[in-house]
């Protein structure tokens, strides 16, 4: 993959980069700025570069349309902070703002376009459509910078079709990440230990079916955990299922047994009266939820069960919580998965959206872990050995 040193002589040039700004927002409050926070050294390095700095993002799922909730004017006076300089903004993204605070801008400035997602272009399955919107952005710029790993896995027209148009180059956090996840597929150091959680269990198909190739033991927690219990033929009451995978699991379970993959499911849940933070609740046994609860973390005697089976590994992947994070009562089960990870020698990898959100909401200092990814769903597409077509296009 070209790097930034490939492009040249910077100073002057407009360089458009793809970040991924794609951050919780509540209201107009920023949750959690980790995505910001990880593309401020590219940004920052264009800028020492002397470049003409055009970042391009999206927030959310609009529909090709603005909604003022979407809006990254609070992300881009979040970046001007961390930046420590004044950040433009503009309204519209290849429009008459964008193309004003293009042309402002001096040498080392920074301005952010509006979300990407209000243009209809950016996300089009019609490839005419996204090209005529990668003509406009690209027009923006003299080159472009792809540093917006959480985005890679999408044939979109900032992360693919603009990549065609100009000279173009992988960023710093790109090249980072595509490293690390190198890592966990070429030649892990084992024992080779993967905690799965998040909801549901057909988001993560693909990469199970690789990971019982790969991986020495696979823990499995959050909502996705009570499709295996039931597989396993346990009543799992009101807690999330999603009976059109019960085969599939079966499949999986079999699958790990032959092979010699550790499956390590709770022996104990914590179960609640409700989906609500303040639900009466109780610790019951895996194979014993009642009928009229719903689990919503693993119990304590499964998180030090998984804390054990992670304490011997020299390679840890993990992605999703374990439970209901946000809500204290069902905290506990991601705390001690996230404690064991500090607690290991290992190399562990924390892989983006919610796990790394957890991370942070959790109070755990992120340098004790050896990489938090920015991309959920772009890193579980790589360990599933999918072609990322974000990737392919900075080959050529
Ligand atoms: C993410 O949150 O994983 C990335 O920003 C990609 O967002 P998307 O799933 O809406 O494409």
């Amino acid at each position: 993959m070209l790097t930034i040193d490939d492009l040249g002589d910077l100073r002057g040039r407009r360089v458009l980069v793809r970040s991924d700004l794609n951050v919780p927002l509540d209201g107009t409050k920023i949750t959690d700025d980790g995505r910001i926070r990880a593309s401020v050294p590219t940004i920052q390095r264009l800028c020492e570069a002397g470049a003409r700095v055009v970042v391009c993002a999206h927030l959310g799922r609009p529909k090709g349309a603005p909604e003022e909730r979407y809006s990254l004017r609070p992300v881009a006076a979040r970046l001007g902070e961390l930046l420590g300089a004044s950040v433009a903004f503009a309204t519209d993204t290849v429009g008459e703002s964008a193309q004003s605070a293009v042309s402002a801008l001096q040498d080392g400035e920074v301005a952010v376009l509006e979300n990407l997602r209000f243009n209809p272009g950016e996300t089009s399955k019609d490839d005419g459509e996204r090209g005529a919107f990668a003509d406009q952005l690209a027009g923006l710029a003299d080159a472009f910078v792809s540093d917006g790993f959480g985005v890679v896995h999408r044939k979109q027209a900032s992360v693919v079709d603009v990549a065609e148009r100009l000279p173009h180059a992988a960023g710093g956090l790109v090249l980072a990440e595509v490293e690390v996840l190198k890592k966990l597929t070429e030649d892990p150091q084992r024992p080779y230990v993967v905690a799965l959680g998040g909801s549901k269990v057909s988001d993560k198909l693909g990469v199970i079916e690789n990971l019982l190739d790969t991986a020495d033991r696979i823990l499995v927690g959050g909502g996705m955990v009570f499709t295996f219990l039931k597989a396993q033929g346990h009543e799992v009451g009101k807690s999330l299922l999603e009976e059109d995978q019960l085969g599939t699991v079966r499949g999986y379970l079999a699958t790990a047994q032959q092979r010699g993959v550790q499956l390590v499911l709770p022996t104990d849940v914590v179960a609640a009266t409700a989906f609500a933070a303040d639900a009466e609740h109780d610790v019951v046994p895996a194979d014993a939820i009642p009928a009229d609860r719903v689990g919503l973390d693993i119990g304590p005697a499964s998180a030090e069960q998984f804390a054990a089976a992670l304490a011997d590994a020299r390679t840890v992947f993990w992605n999703g919580p374990m439970g209901v994070f946000e809500m204290d009562a069902f905290s506990n089960g991601t705390r001690a998965v996230a404690q064991a990870l500090v607690d290991s020698d290992a190399f562990t990898v924390v892989g983006g959206g919610d796990s790394a959100a957890a991370v942070r909401t959790l109070g755990f200092d992120e340098r004790a872990f050896g990489h938090i990814s920015t991309g959920g769903g772009a890193s579980l597409e790589y360990l599933e050995g999918k072609t990322l077509p974000g990737l392919t296009v900075l080959d050529s």
